[in-house]
């Protein structure tokens, strides 16, 4: 059942730092983007890979594993995850055909935006709902 959750490390966030933590069952990850704060699940839109393991930069969040980019304020998706395919010759012939497939699979997956979850700062904390 949704509930809130203190995420104590994130009342000392500065400006472009992120922070995730367990909120009850979920991962949530904080972020600071330009002094205001913003809660989303700690997973990717695109395969649920943490987004803590990426990057935030000038407000962008960009996921380690494919390298979508989303909204650091808003979720939104600002570039979708980027595909690079291997030269043919760089595996050995069965291991390529393996990258093929999953690369075919891949390609199916949508990517998502992500959803701010509602936060509250009263009292010094910072706590998120979820
Ligand atoms: S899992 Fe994040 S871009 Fe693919």
């Amino acid at each position: 059942m949704p509930d809130w959750h203190e995420i104590p490390d994130a009342k000392a966030l500065q400006p472009g730092e992120m922070v995730h933590s367990m909120a009850g069952t979920e991962d949530v990850l904080v972020l600071n983007e330009g002094g205001d704060l913003r809660a989303y699940l700690n997973r990717c839109g695109h395969m649920n890979v943490p987004l803590d393991l990426g990057t935030l930069k000038s407000g962008v969040l960009m996921c380690a594993q494919h390298n979508a980019c989303f909204d650091a304020r808003s979720g939104a998706i600002r570039s979708p995850p980027v595909r690079r395919p291997l030269p043919a010759d760089a595996l050995p012939k069965e291991m390529a055909a393996a990258l093929q497939r999953t690369e075919a699979n891949l390609a199916r997956v949508i990517c998502k935006p992500l959803t701010p979850l509602p936060m509250d700062r009263t009292g010094g904390t910072v706590r998120v709902f979820v």
